[in-house]
């Protein structure tokens, strides 16, 4: 890979996709790219992160990202250490900041963290010498989820510009909505966003997105169908009223997915909940759904997003 001559992610760290200009974006999905190819030919650079520490902090329950995490940075040769939160001293009452200021006295070179309040990452990115990467905080921001799933619509459409994309459901309590309007609407594509209104957020106005309440309306249309999980265990009142009325209205099923362009892509950043926001027939379609491409991604993304971050640390070492 060759170097850069500007630093793609300025502050050292990714805390949010909001910020980024497209140039910095272009450059991390041409990256991601090339690891992409890389990973399918089985050749991977071994040694780019070699004596460098990556922490996974996960206090919240993670599958893709976090394994997907181990894998970018075992790829790159990095020491690796999954810190199970549920066995370590936050039970004991240890506070996020001196947990990380434990961390920070270890020397940990790239410090991946998912939390359930927004804006963890940013406050640890204030007081850890690491560089700090958001795995996803509260209903703020997953910046590398919308990255991997640019890269996937790119390698699928060709390109991201005046697309139509369409995020359905549970918008309001989505971090990964909210990350990939900020790309999605930055890269030049037209973002609309679908779900009943006790779903739907106060500032869609401010980000720009058109709002739908009908998804054949909202799928009107579209190029991309992206689904969102029914996020249960964020909602403190009935939001929704049950699971079976919800797919009636807005899951995706075969008849909802025709008002798209006939060859819409599908996509669902996982994990999914089959027959509440998404039909499994439609999930299942190889025609269609490129879920499975977004896992593949998914590597490939944090690839290159450990890659910008370990050349940085270079430069300040
Ligand atoms: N998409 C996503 O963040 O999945 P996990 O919760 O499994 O990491």
């Amino acid at each position: 890979m060759s170097g850069f001559s500007y630093p793609i992610l300025p502050s050292g760290h990714l805390l949010a996709i909001e910020g980024l200009e497209p140039p910095h974006i272009s450059a991390l999905l041409d990256l991601a790219e090339s690891y992409a190819l890389l990973n399918r030919q089985g050749k991977t650079q071994r040694d780019l992160l070699k004596g460098r520490t990556l922490i996974n902090l996960f206090f919240e329950d993670s599958t893709r990202t976090r394994t997907s995490f181990e894998l970018a940075g075992k790829r790159l040769g990095a020491d690796i250490v999954n810190m199970s939160v549920s066995t370590s001293s936050v039970n004991k009452g240890e506070t996020l900041l001196d947990t990380a200021a434990t961390l920070n006295a270890m020397h940990t070179d790239l410090l991946v963290i998912r939390h359930a309040q927004s804006g963890a990452p940013a406050l640890l990115a204030q007081k850890v010498d690491a560089a700090v990467i958001n795995a996803g905080d509260g209903t703020h921001e997953h910046p590398t989820q919308a990255l991997l799933d640019a890269l996937t619509i790119r390698r699928r459409k060709g390109r991201l510009e005046n697309l139509i994309v369409a995020i359905c459901g549970d918008v309001l309590h989505s971090r990964v909505a909210r990350s990939n309007i900020h790309l999605l609407s930055a890269m030049g594509a037209r973002v609309r966003v679908v779900g009943p209104p006790t779903l739907m957020p106060s500032e869609c106005a401010r980000l720009g997105v058109e709002v739908h309440h009908d998804m054949r309306a909202g799928l009107d249309g579209a190029d991309v169908v992206m689904m969102l999980r029914l996020q249960r265990e964020r909602m403190n009142s009935g939001l929704v009223p049950s699971p079976r009325e919800f797919f009636r209205f807005y899951g995706l099923d075969a008849a909802k997915l025709a008002h798209a362009k006939p060859d819409a892509i599908v996509m669902h950043p996982g994990p999914m909940n089959r027959g509440v926001e998404i039909d499994s027939a439609v999930a299942d379609d190889a025609a269609r759904s490129v879920i499975g491409e977004q896992v593949e991604m998914g590597v490939a993304v944090r690839m290159a997003v450990l890659d910008v971050l370990a050349r940085a640390l270079r430069r300040n070492a």
